[in-house]
């Protein structure tokens, strides 16, 4: 029995954590109600046990809960230690939960520090995903590799190019163990993104991969263009150069800011702005975001044509 079969998941469809509220109780439990494995990401231990007892509330399946580990205080892991499933990605692999424990990896070397620690599963992410991409190569390719260089039962989920049943079938007949789906489950009902953005991505054929977004955490992130990045991006697709030193130099406060300061930064940022949070726009946050924040959005936006439901989005991806 594999991972996702041990927690009663029975369909190997996974969906992505994705962060500063976007996936919320709504959309963890509508997928792990479907059969699926919901994951919840949001800031701050309060607002994890929140959203885990709403989720709980809406389904007695298992549901996951993403830490990114820049920003992870310990309150947090003890929070999330409650929901079924710990995702942690971005930062030294360590086991944080008695449950299970999956880490969000980007290279083989990744692969094999999060499997020496311990972690139940890793998910290896190809660069054509959404959001922050650890990825440099295509997933496939580096699923091929990470499967080489670990043991053949050690459970691989891969995370990027997954919008359709025929992704997740590929996925599994090189050998993984599920498939993770981000921005097909960005743009479902449940989701908490912004209408705008939603509509947005919908209309959207391309992506940029960037470092413009950096505030707090000078890493890659694929998006859909914008105001922000029409301004940022005329010279340089990372991003001017200033603006990727202060985004390092702000790296280490990241941990240390509270929610309060950083929701005023957010709110005051514009395109142009030196330091540009990596806050995207949710239905319940600025609207400036739509111009100044990133639209994350992984390679597939330009094959999804519509918002769904996200358990009719599960069924869409079960390979049958
Ligand atoms: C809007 C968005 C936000 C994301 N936020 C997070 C996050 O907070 N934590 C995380 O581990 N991964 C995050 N990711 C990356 C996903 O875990 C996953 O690698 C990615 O969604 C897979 O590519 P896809 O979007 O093309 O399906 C995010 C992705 C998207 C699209």
């Amino acid at each position: 029995m594999n991972v996702l079969e041990r927690l009663g998941v029975a369909i190997p469809v996974v969906q992505a954590g994705m962060g500063g509220g976007l996936s919320r109780h709504e959309l963890a439990a509508a997928v792990s109600e479907a059969g699926g494995l919901g994951t919840i990401a949001v800031n701050g231990a309060a607002a994890i046990e929140r959203e885990l007892a709403a989720a709980r509330a809406l389904t007695g399946r298992p549901v996951a809960v993403n830490v990114l580990l820049p920003f992870a205080r310990r309150d947090w892991f003890a929070a999330a230690a409650k929901a079924d499933v710990v995702v942690t990605f971005w930062g030294a692999p360590k086991r944080r939960t008695p449950g299970v424990w999956l880490h969000q990896c980007g290279s083989v070397a990744e692969s094999l520090a999060a499997h020496a620690a311990g972690a139940d599963a890793v998910i290896v992410q190809g660069v054509e995903a959404g959001g922050h991409v650890r990825g440099r190569t295509p997933a496939l390719d580096l699923l091929a590799r990470v499967r080489a260089a670990l043991p053949s039962d050690y459970p691989l989920l891969l995370a990027g190019g997954i919008a359709g049943r025929d992704d997740v079938r590929g996925a599994l007949e090189v050998g993984a163990t599920g498939a993770v789906a981000g921005t097909r489950f960005l743009l479902s009902e449940e989701s908490r993104a912004h209408p705008e953005y939603r509509q947005r991505l919908l209309a959207a054929e391309d992506t940029i991969l960037t470092e413009l977004f950096g505030f707090g955490w000078p890493a890659p992130h694929r998006v859909v263009a914008n105001a922000a990045t029409d301004r940022g991006l005329k010279r340089d697709l990372r991003g001017p150069a200033l603006n990727r030193a202060l985004n390092r130099l702000t790296a280490p406060t990241a941990r240390y800011t509270p929610v309060q300061v950083q929701a005023r930064l957010v709110s005051a940022q514009r395109p142009g702005s030196r330091l540009l949070s990596p806050q995207g726009p949710t239905d319940d946050g600025p609207t400036s975001l739509l111009d100044a924040g990133p639209l994350y959005a992984g390679e597939t936006v330009a094959r999804i044509v519509d918002v769904r439901p996200a358990a009719k989005i599960v069924g869409d991806l079960t390979p049958s």
